[in-house]
């Protein structure tokens, strides 16, 4: 969700006018994403290395989740979004997470949409913690992937598609290892902007998409020549 504070400056209004802004945009995305086949939302509102802004605005940054998820609680029952927070909890206000958990409890039955909001998230620190879950046994696949999950608390589900707004190209540490075959979709609307339309537009664009995984062409398996090197290279 990245381009709130552009979006504000440009409009010559205050940085967290813009992050306000950002949560009705995220309010109408959680609307219109089942209606496309969305299953799992995760999106990122604020990242370990957030904490370097200024405290003004993180203050209030934390403020406007507290408040966005206070008020979501009804919506979110009422449409069926289950909620989960990922990303550490012990730098956060002790408010804001006693909200996440009433918000996580009160939805934890809701079953149309699964809505993951990244609080406090690095994905290089979430590999890191998974990986001490995993000492002292051999580390598969599996396993690192299931104490990924441990971490994340709300799973940890490879990434069909990453949506980054505000025109930047970047992963900016967001579920690093869940984005291993992520098709990633820049735009450069400000996120405050981004609604149903540039949804259906992002979407569009993924189901163009041949994914392979690091296969061939499905069409081409059955039809691939031998391999020769006189023959190829000559
Ligand atoms: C994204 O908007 C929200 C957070 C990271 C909290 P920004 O605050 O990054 O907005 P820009 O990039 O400065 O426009
Ligand atoms: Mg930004």
């Amino acid at each position: 969700m990245d381009g709130n504070g552009r979006w504000a400056t440009d409009r010559g209004f205050p940085r967290i006018a813009g992050h306000q802004a950002g949560s009705e945009s995220l309010r109408r995305v959680v609307r219109a994403a089942p209606d496309f086949g969305v299953s799992t939302l995760t999106a990122y509102a604020f990242s370990c290395d957030n904490w370097k802004r200024p405290a003004e605005e993180v203050d209030a940054i934390m403020a406007l989740l507290a408040w966005y998820l206070a008020d979501e609680i009804p919506r979110l029952l009422a449409d069926r979004v289950r909620l989960s927070v990922i990303g550490r909890r012990d730098r956060l206000p002790e408010s804001l997470v006693a909200i996440i958990d009433e918000a996580e409890a009160a939805t934890s039955a809701c079953d149309k949409l699964h809505l993951r909001l990244a609080i406090d998230y690095s994905g290089r620190e979430s590999i890191l913690t998974a990986t001490g879950l995993c000492a002292g046994r051999d580390v598969t696949t599996e396993r690192f992937e299931q104490m990924l999950a441990a971490t994340n608390r709300g799973g940890s589900q490879p990434v069909d598609l990453l949506i980054r707004t505000g025109g930047e190209q970047r992963l900016s540490d967001f579920l690093l290892w869940e984005c291993a075959y992520a098709e990633l979709v820049f735009t450069r609307r400000m996120w405050p902007e981004f609604g149903g339309q540039d949804l259906a537009k992002a979407i569009a664009a993924f189901r163009r998409r041949e994914r392979r995984f690091g296969d061939v062409p499905a069409a081409l398996a059955s039809r691939l020549p031998t391999y020769s090197r006189e023959r190829w290279l000559h």
